[in-house]
């Protein structure tokens, strides 16, 4: 009886993807050989013409009968797929056992949006989208991003493209490097150049004033300007229609969070952080030298901020 439960409810989503239409899901299918469920993978693909590559992790309790969430999670320059999936903590039960994870591999662990590369990740992404919504059951209105650093920069550049600005739900960049193309620079008024395809997108950002790689305050960097933090947090709640008012809530005794517009924009400033991955164990972040933990895990607030926010 149960078995036939499951088989029709099988069958209602195997029904629902095939009149999908516009394109094929992964619905209803096994997973490929030699994937597993609560494990990760290495899968190739060709984007643009050349081999790319990204690690996927397929949720514990998956079953191609039930659409999943996805969180793609790009790592910081010189960094890699592996380093990402060490450091966000999104395939440890604690944080999600619910949603799949991407890990894009740069080319030579760089993203487009740095100075001087000119890789076509935006293509990739929605390459590997595509791939992923082939080979398994995901729900569409549940595809989020974040990233460390130039992986950060890289998921705001997501956020300002017309096309995955309306595939992805939510944002969650880490001490991002949001590199603009304009000197002199003046990092409080630099203008992001920025073209959503939709005004209500919710963006939540990290960053520590010990940021000595992306200073909070901003500045010129690599011949481009990076905006101060604060002014970059306030354009996308211009953007978002939100106004440039904050609300200004403790986090711990170095934390707060500003938020705008109920809290669909917010910038967690964490004032003794340096350029790290906000957690309370240790990690390849702040275990460097005149680095230390934080007093909360990010990637607690990405999981929650994230299923809060649904296309
Ligand atoms: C995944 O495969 C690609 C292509 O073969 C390779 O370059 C990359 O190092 C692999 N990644 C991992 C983490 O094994
Ligand atoms: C990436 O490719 C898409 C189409 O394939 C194109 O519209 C876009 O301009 C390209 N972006 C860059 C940065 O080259
Ligand atoms: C980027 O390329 C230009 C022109 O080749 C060069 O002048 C500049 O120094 C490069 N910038 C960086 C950060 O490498
Ligand atoms: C939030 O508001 C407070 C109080 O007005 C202000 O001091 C702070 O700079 C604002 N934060 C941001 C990111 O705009
Ligand atoms: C700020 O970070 C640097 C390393 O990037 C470290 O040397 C310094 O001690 C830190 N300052 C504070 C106040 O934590
Ligand atoms: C942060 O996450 C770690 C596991 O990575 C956990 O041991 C710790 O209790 C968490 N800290 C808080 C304050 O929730």
């Amino acid at each position: 009886m149960v078995g036939l439960v499951v088989a029709a409810t099988c069958f209602l989503s195997i029904t629902r993807s095939w009149w999908d239409g516009t394109h094929q899901t992964g619905c209803g299918k096994e997973l490929p050989p030699g994937q597993f469920t609560g494990s990760v993978s290495n899968i190739t693909i060709i984007s643009s013409g050349s081999e790319r590559s990204y690690l996927v992790f397929v949720p514990p309790h998956y079953s191609p009968c039930v659409a999943k969430p996805i969180i793609f999670s790009y790592h910081g320059g010189d960094r890699t797929a592996e380093d990402q999936l060490k450091l966000d903590q999104l395939t440890n039960p604690e944080f999600n056992k619910n949603a799949f994870v991407v890990y894009p591999q740069g080319i030579n662990d760089k993203w487009q949006g740095v100075p001087n590369i000119t890789t076509n990740d935006t293509q990739f992404t929605a390459d590997i989208l595509r791939d992923v919504e082939s080979r398994y059951c995901i729900d569409s209105s549940r595809i989020w991003a974040t990233g460390k650093s130039d992986g950060a920069g890289f998921c705001n550049i997501l956020a300002c493209d017309p096309i995955l600005s309306t595939r992805f739900a939510a944002f969650a960049p880490v001490s991002g490097a949001y590199y603009v193309d304009a000197l002199p620079c003046d990092p409080t008024t630099v203008v992001s150049p920025c073209f959503p395809g939709r005004r209500n997108i919710p963006f939540l950002a990290f960053h520590g004033g010990n940021d000595t790689t992306i200073a909070f305050a901003g500045g010129e960097r690599k011949n481009e300007c990076l905006p101060s933090i604060p002014h970059f947090i306030r354009e996308w709640a211009e953007r978002d229609g939100l106004g440039s008012h904050n609300i200004t809530e403790p986090l711990a005794d170095d934390a707060v969070i500003y938020s705008f517009g109920g809290g669909s924009v917010q910038l967690v400033y964490d004032s003794v952080m340096g350029h790290d991955w906000p957690s309370t164990i240790l990690n390849a972040d702040n275990s460097a030298a005149g680095h230390h933990p934080a007093s909360f895990n990010a990637s607690r607030m990405i999981i929650d901020f994230f299923e809060s926010h649904s296309l």
